[in-house]
């Protein structure tokens, strides 16, 4: 590790001051307070800081200005003013070599978000930014810059997660994953849940309650994100290292569909929900700003590399699918093996097909949302499947494991169902010589709050479901580590969220062997 990383984590990371920032250029900094009106009495950073989707040359950097998170009206108590954020790269955490700096605005518009893309920087290394508004100065957050396409990075470090109901318990695994300090970040949906304070009770009891009612409007979605990134510990991880971060239905409504409200959400003006929901993601994720929403659409797969050990190919399985069949019900009718439905669309279809079929890396990972696998949920081989998940689109799932067979080692990694999972997609479900890739299924970070220990990691439906080698139902997430011969993942989990400061402990641990899309556990 290096030092400067330690002292971000050691203390560095979540201090604020007034110092003047030391080789700031741009603009001369005039620091005499401005205009009252204008003059922010609270830390104006109160949200945090964030980057995400890498390249070899730069990344996204985001912060959003809320002295007042909380206020109803989804603009943090910054009104309806435009102000001047100033903004500093260095390649040390002390920022003695500043690499990038500039003045950036934000009003309401953008819900006072910050989206720079600063560019040209050096590739595969460490870098550190930081924010000022007036007198105020935000945290310093930690990115990186990925590898060159042409390098052969030796090694990558990934932690993946999914499931954060802010009622469910207390975010520790999200500063368990930044103690891990990975390179990378992937977070494959869930970040917050839409629903109405305490409408949503855990197992184990909320610990605390949503702000506001279930959200509808763009203040909603704005006030909501607003109060899941107050917290400490999500604070913590955006700040610790860049994020590559797609949605699935909680950050909207439950199990929507395309144009469609899933079946327990109340019908309404549907495409506006839509449109507020994702224009709310938009500004409160490190995302690019040629991702900005056009209407309700939001483009969210999208594909990255980590030189030639990885490619990325992130899928959006909410925007494009068919609606689910049968009801969206726990079992196949006939509607299910219609050979034109799909979860990703057409146009999605061919983009992966292209992208696995083309790329030259060692690994291909697909970070999506819904289990892709078969996943049987009865100790009897009725069908009884998920019509929410791939299982609900088997033609689809055929076409995309076709495309696989391109890639050189396909590997899914896949959140939603709140339990973990280490399991793999057979092309044929009464066929285990038909592995088409490894499927890691991380648990939730809090949603359905403390869980039980397995004692032996075997899924209580494990005969009817084969191929699932390992499952759990603690809270936690998956740590990975990508080299050119092996891919090693760590089942991190919680003894418990309901109570803040659990440590965190590897439950299990398998490997896939470059050149086979077979799982072994490891421990
Ligand atoms: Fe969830």
């Amino acid at each position: 590790m290096e030092t400067s990383r330690r002292v971000l984590l050691k203390g560095g990371l979540l201090a604020t001051g007034a110092t003047f920032l030391p080789g700031m250029t741009g603009p001369p900094l005039d620091l005499r307070p401005s205009a009252a009106a204008q003059t922010p009495l609270d830390n104006p950073f109160s949200l945090g800081v964030a980057s995400g989707d890498p390249s070899p040359d730069g990344f996204v950097l985001w912060t959003r200005l809320a002295q007042l998170p909380l206020d109803d009206d989804g603009l943090g108590g910054m009104g309806q003013g435009v102000r001047r954020v100033e903004w500093q790269v260095a390649t040390d955490a002390r920022f003695r070599r500043v690499v990038r700096s500039g003045v950036s605005r934000t009003g309401p518009e953008q819900g006072h978000s910050i989206h720079l893309e600063p560019s040209g920087l050096e590739p595969d290394r460490d870098h550190f930014y930081r924010f000022r508004l007036d007198r105020h100065l935000s945290p310093v957050g930690r990115t990186r810059t990925a590898p060159r396409s042409t390098s052969v990075p030796s090694a990558l470090s990934v932690a993946f997660a999914s499931c954060a109901q802010w009622e469910h318990g207390w975010f520790t695994a999200y500063r368990r994953m930044a103690e891990d300090e990975p390179d990378l970040v992937l977070h494959l949906g869930d970040y917050l849940y839409e629903y109405d304070p305490g409408f949503e009770p855990a197992r184990s009891g909320n610990v605390r309650s949503h702000e506001g009612p279930e959200t509808v409007t763009l203040a909603d979605y704005r006030r909501r994100h607003a109060q899941y990134k107050t917290d400490p510990d999500l604070q913590l991880l955006h700040a610790t290292a860049p994020w590559v971060a797609v949605f699935d239905d909680h950050e909207l409504t439950d199990n929507w569909a395309a144009d469609r409200p899933g079946p327990s959400t109340a019908p309404g003006r549907f495409d506006d929900r839509r449109t507020a929901a994702l224009r709310a993601y938009w500004e409160n994720m490190p995302l690019r700003r040629s991702a900005y929403p056009q209407g309700p659409e939001l483009k969210a797969h999208r594909r990255f590399g980590w030189g030639r050990l990885a490619t990325f190919h992130m899928l959006d399985t909410r925007q494009y699918r068919d609606q689910q069949a049968c009801g969206d019900g726990m079992g196949t009718c006939e509607e299910t093996w219609e050979p034109t439905r799909s979860i990703l669309g057409e146009e999605q279809e061919a983009w992966i097909a292209d992208g696995l079929r083309t790329s030259t890396a060692t690994w291909d990972v697909l970070g999506q949302q819904v289990p892709m696998g078969r996943l049987e949920l009865s100790p009897l081989e009725i069908d009884r499947l998920s019509m929410d998940s791939w299982d609900g689109y088997p033609a689809c799932r055929d076409r995309v494991l076709a495309s696989m067979r391109e890639a050189t080692n396909p590997v899914v990694l896949t959140g939603d169902v709140h339990d973990a999972f280490a399991t793999e997609v057979w092309a044929d479900h009464e066929d285990p010589d038909s592995v088409a890739a490894p499927e890691l299924i991380c648990t939730s970070i809090t949603s359905n709050g403390d869980g039980e220990d397995s004692p032996d990691g075997s899924y209580r439906w494990g005969r009817t479901n084969p191929q699932v080698q390992f499952w759990n139902d603690l809270r936690g997430y998956v740590a990975l580590r990508f080299t050119a011969e092996e891919l090693r993942a760590d089942y991190r989990s919680l003894p418990y969220v309901r109570v803040p400061g659990a440590p965190a402990f590897t439950r299990a641990s398998f490997a896939v062997e470059a050149g086979s899309p077979r799982l072994h556990q490891v421990g």
